[in-house]
């Protein structure tokens, strides 16, 4: 039995930029930004290490500047692809990475 999620095809998430989904599970689920390079996608946590609070200032929206994701609350900043802490109130602390893989188009949840 296949078990994989399928979240969003490649093609949903803008090159260079990102997206976000949401995960239901049966224990409420969670939301995700999926940040795309080419064929590559990245996917980290919906929730900035500052604040508890989303990244995006509207539903999947998301300040991009350059390789960095800026976060909409109070600014921190973070490496687009690596989710470091590269500025502002995250002191450090990067976004949590979720695995994720792109098979056949769709990107997916292991
Ligand atoms: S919650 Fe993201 S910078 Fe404060």
């Amino acid at each position: 039995m296949d078990v994989r999620k399928a979240l969003c095809r490649v093609e949903d998430v803008p090159d260079g930029g990102a997206t976000a989904v949401r995960v239901d599970t049966s224990t409420g689920g969670f939301d995700l930004i999926l940040v795309r390079s080419g064929d590559r996608v990245a996917a980290f946590h919906n929730e900035c290490p500052h604040a508890g609070r989303r990244l995006d200032y509207a539903p999947g929206k998301f300040l991009i500047d350059g390789d960095t994701l800026i976060c909409a609350a109070h600014g921190a900043v973070f490496g687009l692809g690596s989710g470091q802490c590269l500025g502002g109130p995250c002191r450090g602390d990067a976004l949590r990475s979720v695995p994720v893989a792109v098979i056949d188009g769709q990107v997916c949840l292991p």
